[in-house]
């Protein structure tokens, strides 16, 4: 018998990181001396403090209630407050296993076309299709490092019907690495109001903005329709231990009990132990202060060494402000590519790799035109623990330090510098 499947499941390919992250694991297993700036999982550690709380945590078995554990649940709400000046109150804080779940449950449960910047992440077009949404990424421009603008999101809204759209900004952006300015956001926030938009922004990436600016999100100034996410896996490098939450204004009570409801009927609940394991991220956030600007500060180092050396070889790059990700694009070597049969960003991912072993995205996995070639690239291919420890500082970096903390981004800019010749 063959099984007969739901086609919406059927026809999505895996994750287009995930699989690139397996296909370089793979390469490198068999032997090959392969780049990889295909994959963003935070390199470092998980923090000392959070991992003795999980081990201290252990023989929790119990199912906690699906929102979460209630002093995770206020630990982050008096986080946020401190930190991002956001009033969400606790009792409207669910607690998820990874924010990539919550944002698919949130987008299940809210009617209305989808709305995303173009690029944005690969997997909010996958989680919209799932659901047979509308699914509508806006162009952005270059010349703004990609950043949506809040006339840009005009046009978009205005060719919507349905009365309800949603929004997803993700800020920093993964994967340009750009951040909005407070200007930008209010702007946006105006717009919103306008056309009825709900904003779904994605701050996964918030702790890891640049240059020790306050962080700023869209909340501030859209409080009353903006549902905040975010989570442990990048400043806390715990992405496996599988734990994001979603804060949910007031005006929106409507939608806590019926996503309660979808919770117990699914996941249930985020393990106990790694709920406890999460908790001094929060609570003893003043502890972990100096562990994540370092992460940060790391960051900002290799984002900006990248930069430079993309722009040196000839390719056009916006300059990253936060999370661990650039967007350059070789458009200055379309011709070139051209009479080597490199017409779409997936062939020059695919020919980067085979050729030369440095995995990387296409940019078309991230909702830009197939015949634009720009790629998708992570900097966080080095040993985190180790230049955690040896990492010197804001000072500026020398190319012999280059070369000994992150030997394979140095390597990878060589190659790529070499195969464009
Ligand atoms: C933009 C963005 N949002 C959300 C996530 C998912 O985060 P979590 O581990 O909380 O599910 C990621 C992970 O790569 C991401 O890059």
């Amino acid at each position: 018998m063959r099984p007969i499947l739901n086609r919406q499941i059927s026809n999505l390919k895996e994750s287009a990181t995930l699989f690139i992250n397996q296909l370089a694991l793979k390469l490198r297993n068999e032997g090959k001396d392969i780049c990889h700036l295909g994959f963003g999982e935070s390199p470092f550690p998980v923090p000392e403090q959070m991992q003795d709380a999980l081990r201290n945590n252990a023989q929790r078995k119990q199912y906690i209630s699906g929102y979460g554990l209630t002093e995770l649940r206020q630990a982050v709400a008096d986080f946020s407050q401190k930190e991002f000046s956001y009033n969400y109150s606790y009792e409207n804080i669910f607690i998820g296993p990874g924010s990539k779940e919550l944002i698919f449950q949130l987008l299940y449960l809210l009617e209305g076309p989808l709305m995303v910047p173009a690029p944005s992440w690969v997997s909010y077009g996958p989680q919209a299709r799932i659901r047979s949404k509308t699914f509508l990424p806006i162009k952005t421009d270059f010349k703004n490092g990609y950043r949506l603008q809040a006339e840009e999101l005009d046009a978009a809204c205005s060719s919507q019907d349905y009365p309800q759209k949603i929004l997803i900004l993700n800020n920093p952006s993964n994967p340009t690495g750009s951040v909005h300015s407070a200007v930008e956001l209010r702007d946006l926030a105006e717009v919103c109001r306008k056309h009825g938009v709900i904003v779904i922004s994605d701050e996964i990436y918030a702790l890891t903005q640049y240059d020790g600016q306050q962080f700023e999100g869209i909340a501030k100034y859209y409080p009353e329709a903006t549902i905040t996410t975010s989570g442990i896996s990048k400043a806390f490098s715990a992405g496996g231990w599988r734990l994001g939450f979603a804060m949910i204004p007031d005006e929106f009570a409507e939608i806590t009990k019926p996503l309660s409801a979808f919770v117990s009927e699914t996941f249930s609940c985020v393990s106990a132990p790694i709920q406890f394991g999460a908790l001094p991220g929060f609570a003893g956030y003043d502890e972990l202060r100096e562990y994540v600007e370092r992460c940060r500060d790391i960051h900002a180092a290799t984002g900006h060494y990248l930069c430079q050396q993309f722009r040196k070889i000839g390719l056009n790059c916006p300059e990253p402000q936060g999370a661990f990700y650039l967007f350059p694009d070789f458009e200055n070597f379309k011709d070139k590519l051209s009479s080597r049969g490199i017409k779409t960003s997936t062939e020059l991912s695919k020919r980067l790799l085979d050729e030369v072993g440095v995995a990387l995205l296409p940019g078309a996995d991230f909702y830009m035109p197939e015949n634009y070639l720009a790629v998708r690239i992570a900097s966080v291919d080095y040993d985190g623990a180790q230049v955690l420890h040896d990492f010197p500082g804001k000072t500026e970096l020398t190319q012999e330090l280059n070369l000994s903390l992150f030997p394979k981004l140095v390597e990878a800019c060589r190659r790529i510098n070499n195969w464009l010749k």
